[in-house]
């Protein structure tokens, strides 16, 4: 049985984001991410399209005594960024695009971006500015979600939406799942001048404790909350609730064992050089 109050829901979408998606989704892709960048003490490290700042803040355990940067379009995001404590090294949040990166060039030992790619408007002129701020001995780590067929939790939510909302309803939840091939990204990649690139295809098992819960925090602390936002606080909520039921009726029983909602999560994860 779903029950919409399970969670406190108060905060703006970029609060919940951080309160509710970063641990249950992306702070599984960051430790992961961050990982295979290695990034050492007393490197320099920037995080591009670091939203709340998971990445940044990894990152910088790992290199304290070094220096990290995030940097984000969205100014609610990177509020939230600054107001969590972090142990490491210090963080500098910058509002900026990823198009015009306000760096020097050669500034960074280690450019991370986490499920951030797939929104840049030019993904070639993003990434020729990453490889423009990274030292010619530095790394890029970054990941992009594959096709949201291989994720089904995302995938029945999509279909859900697209049901009780009206046919284009899941086009934003769609637009994360971009990338179809590895191939695409590689190519991308070596397009705008990297070396030594490695795609790889990395999942990840997520859980929420109910359908309800996972489709909730799509719908309130993320750019989705836009599909809602003129309703009152009921209609929102009955909505909500007839999202969650048709995502459980779609979803494989498997996902839904003891009440709580759990998939497997795709993305494609690269790692590459700025010169070989
Ligand atoms: C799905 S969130 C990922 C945030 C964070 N990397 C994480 O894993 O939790 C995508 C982020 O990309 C940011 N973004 C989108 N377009 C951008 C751009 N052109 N330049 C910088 N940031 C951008 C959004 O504001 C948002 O915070």
């Amino acid at each position: 049985m779903v029950d919409l109050h399970h969670w406190q829901l108060d905060g703006s979408a970029p609060e919940l984001y951080e309160k509710y998606l970063v641990p249950a989704i992306t702070a599984k892709w960051a430790n992961d991410l961050v990982g295979r960048a290695q990034p050492r003490a007393g490197e320099s490290v920037l995080d591009i399209a670091c939203g709340t700042g998971i990445v940044a803040r990894i990152a910088s355990r790992r290199v304290r005594p070094g220096h990290v940067t995030g940097l984000d379009l969205n100014k609610g995001m990177l509020a939230v960024a600054r107001s969590v404590s972090s142990e490491g090294a210090p963080i500098d949040w910058i509002e900026g695009s990823a198009l015009d990166l306000p760096f020097e060039s050669g500034a960074f030992d280690v450019v991370l971006c986490q499920l951030g790619l797939q929104f840049f408007p030019d993904q070639e002129r993003a990434l020729n500015e990453m490889r423009r701020v990274l030292s010619p001995i530095g790394r890029l780590a970054l990941s992009v979600y594959s096709p949201i067929e291989r994720t089904p939790g995302a995938n029945a939510f999509v279909s859900a939406l697209d049901r009780v909302l009206g046919p284009g309803a899941s086009q934003i939840k769609r637009g994360e799942h971009a990338f179809k091939l590895p191939k695409e990204l590689r190519d991308l990649l070596t397009g705008a001048g990297f070396a030594n690139v490695e795609v790889y295809t990395v999942v990840q098992q997520i859980a929420f404790p109910s359908v309800l819960d996972y489709v909730s925090f799509q719908l309130l602390a993320t750019p989705m909350a836009a599909l809602l936002s003129d309703r009152t606080t009921d209609d929102r909520e009955a909505a909500i609730e007839t999202i969650a039921s048709e995502t459980a009726r779609l979803s494989d029983p498997t996902m839904l064992e003891d009440g709580r909602f759990s998939f497997p999560q795709e993305a494609y994860v690269a790692t590459a050089t700025p010169s070989s």
